[in-house]
C-alpha cells in the first residue's frame, strides 16, 4: 500500500482539519496557519496487538536480519510512527538507547519512597540530549522529500543534534543561535559537526522568527527542523514508549518534563492518545510541565489564565494579549536554564492538548531551585544540565503542595547531559555568587605530603 494511503498530515484546528500528504514539507496549515499532526489510518496498518510485540526486537537489535532500525530506540517502535516509505530511508545513528533509572538515593532526598522516583536519562543520546529522538524522524522525512538544506533556530541542543544528523545524512545543516545565549558544550558540537552556524544578535525567539521567515520562502530551499515540524514530534513519542518498556508496559502515575518550546510534552500527549486509541494501554499517566520562572508562558497561560484546550477551540485572545504585552514591554525570557529560555513557545496549542488528555498540571521554578536540583541530581543520580533539573525541581514543588504523594510513581525526564553546560556546574561550585547547598569547591593544597594528608583528613 502506498504511504499516502496510510499516513497524512492534518491541521489540529478542528474547524479547519485540512489534510496534506506526507510528501509535503509544511510547518503550518496552509489554510489557517495552525500546527499540523502526522496521523495514520491504523485500520490499514499492521498495528501490534500488544506492546509486548516490541520485545522481540531486543534479540535482533543491530543484527542484519532485522536491519539497522532495531538498533535505534526510536525505530524499534516503528509501527507506531509509520510515515516513512521504506526502512532504507531511515536516518539513524543509534539514538534513543537511553535508560530509565530507579533513583532511590534521590527519592530519599526528595522525601519519596524507594522505587517511586524514576529518571529517564535522555542525555545519553548520541548528541547528548533528547533532541536526537526527533531529529532521526525529521531527517528521515527530509530524505523522503529530497531536502537539500536543513536548518533550525536553537538554544543549543537542537542545533547540536541537527548538525550531527546533517553530517550523517550528508545534507547541508544551518543553525541560528542567539548571541551569547548558548552553552559552550552545545556550541562546540554544532561547530565540530560542520554546520553553518549563524549567531544572530537576539535570543531564541528572535532566531525562530527569522528562520521561519527564511524557510517560508520555497526559493530558499530550507527544510525546517524546529519542533513546528510535525515529523520531529513523531520521534519524540518514543521517549514514552521506552519508559513503558522499562516498566513491563505499565504506566507510571506521573511524567514530569521541562517545558521550553513545548515539543516534548506535545509529543508525549500524542503518544498516549494513540496508544489509548489503539487499545495498547489502559492507564494514562498524569503530565506535569515545568517552566523556568523567567520563561513561564505555558504556566501563565494554563495555570494563571486558565486557558484550556477546549476541543481545539482554546482562547487565543488571551494568548495574543499576553504576547502583545510582552512586545510592548520588550520582554525577553531570562533564566540560567538557557535551553528553555523561550517566551513564545510554538507548540503551545499542542501542549494544551497534551495537558488536557493527560490531566496535566504546570508549574514554574526559579533559577535557584533549578540549580539546587541540578546539583542534587548530580550528587544522587548521575547528572543533567540545568533545564533538565526543572523537572525534579517541579516534582519538589508538587510534593510540597501534595499534588503528588510520596508513594506515587514518578518519571522525570532528564532532557540533556550534564556536560552540555559545564559552566553552570563549575559556577555552582566555585563561582563568586552565593554558595549552593551542595557546593563542593576544590581545596587548594601545597605540594607537600603532610599538607596533602592533612587536607585529606588522614
Ligand atoms: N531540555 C533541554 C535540555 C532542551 O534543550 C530543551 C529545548 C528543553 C528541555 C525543552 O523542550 O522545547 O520540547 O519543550 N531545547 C530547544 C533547543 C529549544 O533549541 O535546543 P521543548
Amino acid at each position: 500500500m502506498a504511504i499516502q494511503d496510510t499516513a497524512f498530515q492534518q491541521c489540529i484546528n478542528p474547524d479547519c482539519a485540512r489534510t496534506y500528504s506526507v510528501d509535503e514539507t509544511l510547518v503550518a496549515c496552509r489554510a489557517c496557519g495552525s500546527l499540523l499532526d502526522i496521523l495514520y489510518d491504523w485500520k490499514k496498518l499492521p498495528v501490534p496487538k500488544s506492546l509486548n510485540f516490541f520485545e522481540h526486537r531486543w534479540s535482533t537489535k543491530g543484527t542484519e536480519s532485522e536491519g539497522r532500525a532495531d538498533f535505534s530506540g526510536v525505530w524499534r517502535f516503528r509501527e507506531l510512527l509509520p510515515f516513512y516509505r521504506d526502512e532504507s530511508q531511515i536516518v539513524t545513528i543509534g539514538e534513543g538507547r537511553t535508560v530509565l533509572q530507579q533513583a532511590d538515593l534521590l527519592a530519599r532526598q526528595m522525601g519519596m519512597k524507594p522505587g517511586k522516583l524514576l529518571l529517564q536519562y535522555e542525555g545519553l543520546n548520541p548528541s547528548g540530549s533528547f533532541k536526537d529522538n526527533g531529529m532521526t524522524a525529521a531527517f528521515t522525512h527530509a530524505r523522503m522529500v529530497g531536502a537539500g538544506k536543513v536548518a533550525c533556530a536553537s538554544t543549543g541542543n537542537t542545533s547540536a543534534s541537527l548538525a550531527m544528523f546533517a553530517a550523517l545524512a550528508e545534507i547541508r545543516g544551518i543553525v541560528f543561535i542567539g548571541s551569547g545565549k548558548i552553552s559552550f558544550g552545545k556550541l562546540s558540537q554544532a561547530l565540530d559537526y560542520g554546520a553553518l552556524t549563524l549567531q544572530i544578535h537576539g535570543d531564541f525567539d528572535d532566531c525562530l522568527r527569522r528562520i521561519r521567515e527564511v524557510s517560508a520562502d520555497p526559493k530558499n530551499g530550507i527544510y525546517l527542523m524546529n519542533s513546528v515540524n510535525p515529523f520531529r514530534l513523531e520521534g519524540q513519542k518514543s521517549i514514552m514508549y521506552r519508559i513503558l518498556e522499562a516498566r513491563d508496559w505499565r504506566s507510571p502515575d506521573w511524567i514530569i518534563v521541562p517545558g521550553g518550546n513545548l515539543g516534548n510534552c506535545s509529543a508525549f500527549g500524542k503518544a498516549f492518545m494513540e496508544l489509548k486509541e489503539l487499545g495498547l494501554i489502559k492507564k494514562i499517566p498524569r503530565l506535569a510541565v515545568i517552566n523556568a520562572k523567567g520563561a513561564n508562558t505555558l504556566d501563565e497561560v494554563y495555570s494563571r489564565q486558565n486557558v484550556r484546550w477546549n476541543g481545539g477551540r482554546y482562547d487565543q485572545t488571551t494568548i495574543q494579549k499576553l504576547y502583545a504585552a510582552m512586545d510592548e514591554s520588550n520582554y525577553k525570557a531570562h533564566t540560567v536554564a538557557s535551553a528553555i529560555e523561550i517566551s513564545r513557545p510554538v507548540n503551545l496549542p499542542k501542549a494544551l492538548r497534551a495537558l488536557d488528555f493527560m490531566n496535566g498540571v504546570t508549574r514554574q521554578v526559579d533559577d535557584t531551585e533549578i540549580l539546587e536540583h541540578r546539583a542534587l541530581v548530580a550528587r544522587y543520580g548521575f547528572g543533567c544540565e540545568p533545564a533538565s533539573a526543572a523537572s525534579v525541581a517541579g516534582l519538589r514543588k508538587l510534593l510540597d503542595e501534595q499534588v503528588i504523594s510520596p508513594d506515587e510513581e514518578v518519571a522525570c525526564i532528564l532532557t540533556g547531559h550534564e556536560l552540555k553546560d559545564p559552566n553552570a556546574t563549575v559556577e555552582y561550585h566555585i563561582g563568586a555568587g552565593p554558595k549552593g547547598k551542595l557546593s563542593n569547591p576544590p581545596v587548594p593544597v601545597e605540594d607537600d605530603l603532610n599538607a596533602i594528608l592533612k587536607a585529606m583528613g588522614a
